[in-house]
């Protein structure tokens, strides 16, 4: 339709405020009256005003796509593309707080925090997590990619190509992707600009990899996981560090009850006490041995550590060597099929 929010205002007799919240989405549940008038000033067909009805009626602030009042044809998707979170979260408070202690920074900037750790440590579990605890602070959008910046170079996403899925995801037609990164970039910036949108950077290699990717003005929040420190970010962006350790011993032992229920835990006091030593308090490595456990509901799991069933730490906390062969060859390859591998 083409009109500004300065134009609807006129027409509509709404102030450009309420007009704006409506349009980003920031008013939960838009009074019917206030719908009325914008219907009548952007000359709605019956059939479009039923429409915004509708939505304003089964709207979460999620729901109601912050375009629909001026574009309703448009049949966009906003998007939410952080994946699911571990089932069973464990530990992590202090992080969890310093993550969200970026909502509060100064709104003039762009808030940037790299989680650092070694593969399996639990750096994307924790911004996964977090991504969808505050998910509904950021109503324009939660973008994520996976870098694919691990050991394997090669496996590595070029940020041109990262922007380009981002771009798509805002519904950038392919043909209006232009060529070049620096391009890319400013189109990706400007689309940004004004928005609040949360965006997960997910193993990546190095800060060149993660620099284009960042937004240029305030609202969105990054939050980048990298095997590496990323102290240039650090440096030359006023990244905040989050440095993610193993889990401390009470954590350990929690992940446990919960993924095997206390009462087998309880039961087997030494040996849990035992496995969560020998996988080195790694969640990857528990959440290995957990599933063994829950596979076989009736395996005692003192048996998990004879030595047909040991524990392989290191390939778990390496997950990058080479496949071992021999009687562990299962337990030591699969940390491949449970995941974190960057
Ligand atoms: N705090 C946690 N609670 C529950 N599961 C976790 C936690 N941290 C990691 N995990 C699990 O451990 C595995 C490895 O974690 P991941 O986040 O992929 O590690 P990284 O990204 O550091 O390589 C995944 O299966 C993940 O779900
Ligand atoms: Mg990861």
């Amino acid at each position: 339709m083409g009109l500004t929010q300065e134009e609807v205002a006129q027409r509509s007799a709404l102030s450009v405020r309420t007009i704006s919240d409506i349009e980003r989405g920031h008013t939960r549940r838009p009074r019917p009256r206030s719908l009325q008038l914008l219907a009548a000033a952007l000359n709605l067909n019956q059939t479009e005003v039923a429409h915004l009805l509708e939505l304003a009626r089964n709207t979460n602030r999620g729901d109601f796509y912050p375009d629909v009042g001026l574009d309703v044809a448009a049949g966009r998707v906003l998007p939410r593309q952080i994946p699911m979170a571990p089932r069973h979260f464990a530990g992590r408070d202090r992080e969890l707080r310093a993550l969200s202690a970026q909502l509060d920074d100064d709104p003039r900037s762009v808030a940037l925090t790299v989680i650092c750790g070694p593969p399996g440590v639990g750096k994307t579990a924790l911004a996964v997590y977090w991504a969808h605890q505050v998910s509904d602070r950021f109503p324009d959008g939660q973008l994520y990619v996976d870098l694919g910046g691990g050991q394997d170079r090669s496996a590595a996403l070029s940020p041109a190509e990262a922007i380009a899925r981002f771009l798509e995801a805002f519904n950038v037609p392919a043909a209006r992707i232009p060529a070049g990164l620096d391009a890319r970039a400013a189109l990706y910036r400007s689309l940004l600009a004004g928005k609040k949108v949360l965006i997960v950077l997910d193993g990546a290699g190095d800060a060149e990899q993660v620099l284009p990717l960042l937004p240029g003005s305030a609202g969105c929040l990054v939050v980048v996981t990298s095997r590496n420190g990323l102290i240039g970010l650090v440096a030359s962006h006023g990244a905040r560090p989050i440095s993610l350790d193993v889990l401390s011993p009470d954590d350990a032992r929690e992940f446990l009850a919960t993924l095997l229920g206390h009462h087998r835990v309880v039961a087997e006091e030494a040996a849990v006490a035992e496995l969560i030593e020998r996988c080195e308090r790694s969640p990857l490595a528990l959440s290995t041995v957990a599933a063994y456990a829950i596979m076989s509901p009736s395996l005692p799991l003192a048996a998990l550590l004879l030595p047909e069933f040991e524990v392989p730490t290191q390939a778990i906390r390496h997950p990058a060597r080479p496949s071992l062969t021999g009687p562990n060859r299962i337990l030591r390859t699969t940390p491949r099929c449970v995941g974190g591998d960057h």
